[in-house]
């Protein structure tokens, strides 16, 4: 749980940003309202479970229902940032290959210490994560959630080297990207734009993550809007 900071340091200048974050996808929709969030980055590590869980806490605490889906199905890590032990081990992998899904649904959905906040965990590591991802269950699965929450969050793999986050853009209204400050290259995150705007995505904008707090001055302006 300590990496869940709007929770733990609800006024920190972390949890102040990712306030600012929901805050801004919420007037920047206002004639469409956002349902469907995917978080992806250009490389591993730069941040995108540690946002979407803090992100998705930010949402819940709003007063809106929110469903966070680990999408990454060959490294998911969110049943620990919500504390190991506390989840079953049945997530999305198990959920699509499971015929009666519907009706076993609430096996799959997990709540959380966070009210407002459920999440669906990675479950067993498949072989084929992609074949998963992309299949029609997948996109029904979806449709199906979207009736019953008012924000949904997918914690993605990266889009550089794998299809994975690219397949699941189909499925979300607006994708966010997180860089990391000092970490992430300019090329590197113009090709993660570019990969993403070849299948159509529509991007809200990038998360720069990891600013050092020294230079807290400009802190403020560490995430931006492409529009
Ligand atoms: N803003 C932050 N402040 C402090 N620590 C952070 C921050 N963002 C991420 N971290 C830490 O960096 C590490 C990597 O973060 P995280 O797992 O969220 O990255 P990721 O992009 O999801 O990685 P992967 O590609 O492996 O899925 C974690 O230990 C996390 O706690
Ligand atoms: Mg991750």
């Amino acid at each position: 749980m300590k990496e869940l900071i709007v929770s733990r340091y609800p006024k920190s200048s972390v949890a102040e940003a990712i306030k600012t974050v929901r805050t801004n996808l919420r007037f920047s929709s206002v004639n469409k309202k956002i349902k469907t969030i995917l978080v992806t980055s250009s490389i591993a590590g730069e941040g995108k479970s540690f946002i979407s869980a803090n992100l998705a806490t930010t949402f819940a605490t709003s007063k809106e229902k929110v469903l966070l889906i680990d999408c990454d199905l060959r490294r998911g890590r969110q049943q620990e940032l919500f504390g190991n032990g506390y989840f079953s081990s049945l997530g999305l992998s198990n959920l699509l290959i499971d015929d009666n899904w519907k009706r076993n649904l609430k096996k799959y959905i997990q709540s959380t210490e966070v009210s407002n906040l459920d999440i669906i965990t990675v479950g067993s590591v498949p072989p084929n994560p992609t074949v998963l991802l992309e299949s029609k269950k997948m996109e029904i699965v979806i449709e199906e959630l979207r009736n019953k929450y008012d924000v949904i969050i997918f914690d993605a793999p990266p889009v550089g080297g794998l299809t994975d986050a690219l397949i699941l853009s189909r499925l979300a209204d607006t994708v966010l990207i997180v860089a990391m400050a000092k970490k992430t290259t300019l090329e590197l995150l113009e090709n993660t734009k570019k990969a993403l705007e070849n299948v159509n995505a529509v991007i809200a904008g990038v998360i720069l993550n990891r600013v050092e707090m020294k230079t807290s001055k400009y802190y403020k302006n560490y995430y931006y809007y492409q529009d």
